[in-house]
Parts: structure tokens; C-alpha cells; sequence
């Protein structure tokens, strides 16, 4: 009985001396930051700040509430430690990135992303200067320029063969409760992916609950990736690791260089049959001039670029493509246009192939809207403030998290309700007279993001989501199972890695 009195006075006083403590930091910075004119935000709970402010599925929905009290730019705090500002309409995206990209440049680290050095070799995670700027330019000279990816289609084309011969089977089977078609795309952009980079099939069968060694740790990584930390949050608790988050990382993606160590010692000794160069080749036969880039890649740096293609690449196509779909069977009279718009530029007895999408201009604004109501990445990645700075009449310090509210930005009525067009309402014809695009020119449709950190696999993840579901519409009929009508599908979403679909669009495949 005194030992377990004993146990609870000294847990109670640690407690009580711990939130003393981080009283103390909260008030010391905010009297540091009562110089600042910062911009407005709700009132936060002592210790916690905003966080409630932030927490549930949907963050960005709950945030994008309160721009009718606060106005284009909000402010939260977050714990005793994050300071963030939330960027919430088209004019606030407009004069951030025209204005002030380079400030704002910077990325933030989250303590998982401190598992095996991960964040030392990340673009999407490295800190805006050379070295980004050298990872950037191997991504786009040597990666993702248009030529190389050209060079590649037939790569995509075997990928949706066999994606679409997966469903073909499942199709064949009926059952009327329909299949998981985001499951189908993730592996299809997985295997894409993989023959790549690697040349490897790395799933060759979706109904193997097994997977390949390297599938399963990669979903491990995604998974972790996504879950908030409460040590990011209250930082003195990193020692804990209280929800085993890092060391979960630290598991998976140990796994996952394994492999690709692997991969690497094969490739090296030339014991496997890759005709064409990959982007394995790419990485490991990198020539640079070692004056303001390494003469070489060091195989961290390969398994990091490596281990980043797969997680950036994904999530986000599936999603995007799911979205879409969804989106049409909600819209009958959508999914008509665009699959008649299909079935007259291709015909009957022909596959869809990536060089058709140029001449599909509904089906284009259909990813538009798709993409401006339900961007993969709702937050983009979040930059950070590299130093004090102005912006829009609020002083901004430095270290400042940035998240740009693309969700909110894509519905900002004073871009999106022209002629009394509902911005919530999806409609694909509002860009068929319009120049709108999703490459980053227009800051009131960002779901690539936009300025220098802009997504740099956008030529890839561009064609794939198009080539997906121009195939997966020109290929199959779809219907929703007997007990779903359009208006009953759920539409809320779970932020993960990416907001993806709480509950996955489940549709029923029929041969066109
Ligand atoms: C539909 C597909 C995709 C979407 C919607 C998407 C979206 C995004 C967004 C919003 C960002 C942050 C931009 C910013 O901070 O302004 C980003 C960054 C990035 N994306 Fe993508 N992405 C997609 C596909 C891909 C693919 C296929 C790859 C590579 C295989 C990729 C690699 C990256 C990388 C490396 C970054 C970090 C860039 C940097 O920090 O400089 N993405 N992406």
C-alpha cells in the first residue's frame, strides 16, 4: 500500500514539475513574441494551444471553418513549441508563392523522419540550399524529364495491362459487392514504380495478403509516416517514443534498405538481365563534378531517393484516382460525357494509350475538379519560415510552420463561384474554357503545390493518374453494388500519409 502511494506522489510530482515547466516556456515565448504582430487565430488551451483545433480526420475542413472569423491567414500553436500560420485562400496562396517562396522554403522534420537518417538524402524533407537544389536538379535532368519518361511508356503499359487484368478477373467471378479499385491502382503505381527504378515486378499478385518482403515494409513506412506524434508535439517526450512510432519506422524501413541493398549488390555485379538503363542505372552510374554537387551518390543517398519515390508516388495516384471515380458515379450525367468523350476518340478495338490523353479535354477537366475538391495532399508538405519575415501585414518569425490549405483554396469563393457555380459542387465543365491547370501557375488549384518545392514528379504522377483512369473507364463499365445509390456513398476522408477515402469506394467492374 506505501509503495503504490509512494509510485503515485512521485508520478504526480513529475507530472506537475513537467507542465509547470512547459507553462513557464509557453509564457516566456509568448511574451518574446508579444513584439510580433502575428496574425489572428483562436485562443489555445494553456499547455496544448490548438491542438484540438487541428485534430480529428479532417483537419483542413475544421481549419478552413474558421477563415469567415479570422480571415486568409489564421494562427495556431501548437503545443508549447509549434508556432504555425495556415495559408486559406487563393489570394493569400497567390501572394506566398509570388512573393515570398524563398521564405517559406524550408521543411520541417518529424521525429520519424529521423529513423535511420532518413531525413539526411530526402529532397522532399532536405533544407532549402545546395544541396536541395543539386537533389532537385538529379530528380529533374536526370529523373523525370520528359524525354526519359517518354522513353518509358511501354514500362506504364505492361503495369495496366496486368492491373487491368487482375480486375478482369475479378470481374469474371460477378458477386455483387464490388472490389476496392484504389487497392488495384496503389499496386499498378507500386509496380510502375518498381520496374522504373528497379526493373523488378514487386507485386505480382493483389490477392496475396503476403506481398513482397519490400511491399510489406514499404506499407509499414506509409503507415507510420502518417500517424501524428505526440512527440513532434511536446518534444521533451521523444526519449519515450510513446507511441512506438519511431521504433515501428525504425523496423520497416530498416527492412526496406535491406532489400535495396540488395537490389544495388546485384545490380552492381551485373547478375541481373535489365536490357534498357533504369533509374537504378541513373542513380549509381551519377557522374557530377564534385566541386558544388558529390562526384558521386552514396548509396544512403540512392536508398533514400529510392525509398521517397515510393512513398511521394503512390498513395497519392490511387487516391487521386479513387477520387475521380467516386466523383463520377456520383455524377451519372459526368460519367457519360467522359466515357463517350473515350469511346470517340479511341473506339472500341483499341487499348487507351498515354498519348491519348492530350485529345480528352473533358476527361482532363475531370481530374481538375477531382483534384481541386479532394487534393491528396490537403497541406501540401509543410515549409517552414527560414527567417523573420513580413507577410501580408503580420510578422511571421522565423521557424514558423507553413501549411498552405489547398482543400480551402480550392473552394475559395471568390475564385471558384463564377456564375453562381456552387465551388463545392463538382463540375468538370467549369475548365473547359479555361486555362486553369494544376502545374502551378494558378495558386487557386494546387494540389501538386506550387514555387520551388512544387511537386517534382509531377510529369510522372500527371500521365499516371490520366493513363489509370482513362484506362480503367475505357476498359469497364462501373456500377455501384445493389444496396448503394451516388448520394449514399460516403464522402469523408482520413488523413493519412494522404487524405485518402474513410471508407474505399467499393464498385462493381463490368467489360465494356
Ligand atoms: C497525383 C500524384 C501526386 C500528387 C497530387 C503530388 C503532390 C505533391 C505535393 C502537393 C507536394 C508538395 C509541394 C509543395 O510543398 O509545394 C509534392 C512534393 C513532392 N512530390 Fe509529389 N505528388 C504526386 C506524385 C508524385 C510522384 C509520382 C513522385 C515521384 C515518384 C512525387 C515526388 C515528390 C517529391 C520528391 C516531392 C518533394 C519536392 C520538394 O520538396 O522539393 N510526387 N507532391
Amino acid at each position: 500500500m506505501e509503495l503504490e502511494f509512494n509510485f503515485f506522489m512521485i508520478c504526480s510530482t513529475i507530472i506537475f514539475l513537467l507542465a509547470l515547466i512547459i507553462l513557464l516556456i509557453s509564457q516566456k515565448k509568448s511574451s518574446f513574441f508579444s513584439n510580433y504582430n502575428l496574425p489572428p487565430g483562436p485562443n489555445g488551451l494553456p499547455i496544448f494551444g490548438n491542438i484540438f483545433d487541428l485534430a480529428g480526420s479532417e483537419p483542413y475542413k475544421k481549419i478552413a471553418n474558421l477563415k469567415d472569423k479570422f480571415g486568409p491567414i489564421l494562427w495556431l500553436k501548437i503545443g508549447y513549441s509549434m508556432d504555425i500560420m495556415v495559408i486559406q485562400t487563393a489570394k493569400s496562396s497567390s501572394e506566398l508563392f509570388k512573393n515570398h517562396d524563398v521564405t517559406f522554403c524550408d521543411r520541417n522534420i518529424v521525429d520519424v523522419n529521423l529513423a535511420h537518417n532518413f531525413y539526411q538524402g530526402s529532397m522532399a524533407l532536405a533544407p532549402y540550399g545546395n544541396y536541395w537544389r543539386f537533389l532537385r536538379r538529379i530528380w529533374t535532368v536526370e529523373i523525370f524529364v520528359n524525354k526519359r519518361i517518354s522513353e518509358t511508356t511501354h514500362v506504364r503499359r505492361e503495369c495496366m495491362d496486368k492491373m487491368l487484368g487482375w480486375i478482369d478477373k475479378k470481374a469474371s467471378l460477378g458477386g455483387g459487392e464490388g472490389i476496392e479499385v484504389t487497392r488495384y491502382v496503389f499496386l499498378a503505381s507500386f509496380n510502375t514504380l518498381g520496374k522504373l527504378f528497379l526493373s523488378k515486378d514487386l507485386v505480382a499478385d493483389p490477392e496475396s495478403e503476403q506481398g513482397s518482403e519490400f511491399f510489406k515494409a514499404m506499407m509499414g513506412i506509409m503507415e507510420w509516416a502518417g500517424v501524428p506524434n505526440i512527440s513532434d508535439i511536446f518534444p521533451f517526450l521523444k526519449i519515450f517514443d510513446l507511441q512506438g512510432l519511431r521504433k515501428k519506422m525504425e523496423r520497416d524501413m530498416g527492412k526496406a534498405k535491406e532489400i535495396i541493398k540488395k537490389f544495388i549488390e546485384e545490380r552492381k555485379k551485373g547478375d541481373e538481365n535489365t536490357s534498357n538503363k533504369d533509374l537504378l542505372d541513373v542513380l549509381l552510374n551519377f557522374n557530377g563534378s564534385g566541386k558544388d554537387e558529390p562526384a558521386k551518390l552514396s548509396e544512403h543517398e540512392v536508398t533514400v531517393t529510392i525509398l521517397e519515390m515510393f512513398l511521394a508516388g503512390t498513395e497519392t495516384t490511387s487516391s487521386s484516382v479513387e477520387w475521380a471515380l467516386t466523383e463520377l458515379l456520383c455524377h451519372p450525367h459526368a460519367m457519360n460525357k467522359v466515357k463517350l468523350e473515350i469511346s470517340q476518340v479511341i473506339g472500341p478495338n483499341k487499348k487507351f494509350e498515354e498519348c491519348d490523353i492530350d485529345s480528352l479535354p473533358y476527361m482532363q477537366a475531370v481530374l481538375k475538379e477531382s483534384l481541386r475538391l479532394h487534393p491528396p495532399l490537403p497541406f501540401l508538405i509543410p515549409r517552414k519560415a527560414i527567417q523573420d519575415t513580413e507577410f501580408m501585414g503580420y510578422d511571421v518569425p522565423k521557424g514558423t510552420q507553413v501549411l498552405v490549405n489547398a482543400w480551402a483554396i480550392g473552394r475559395d469563393p471568390e475564385c471558384w463561384d463564377d456564375d453562381d457555380d456552387d465551388p463545392s459542387e463538382f463540375k468538370p465543365e467549369r475548365f473547359l474554357d479555361s486555362n486553369v491547370d494544376v502545374k502551378g501557375q494558378n495558386y487557386e488549384l494546387i494540389p501538386f503545390g506550387a514555387g520551388r518545392r512544387m511537386c517534382v514528379g509531377l510529369p510522372l504522377g500527371h500521365r499516371m493518374i490520366h493513363f489509370a483512369l482513362g484506362s480503367l473507364l475505357h476498359e469497364f463499365d462501373w456500377e455501384l453494388p445493389h444496396n448503394v445509390s451516388p448520394k449514399s456513398i460516403n464522402m469523408e476522408e482520413s488523413m493519412g500519409i494522404t487524405a485518402r477515402k474513410k471508407q474505399p469506394l467499393k464498385v462493381i467492374p463490368k467489360r465494356a
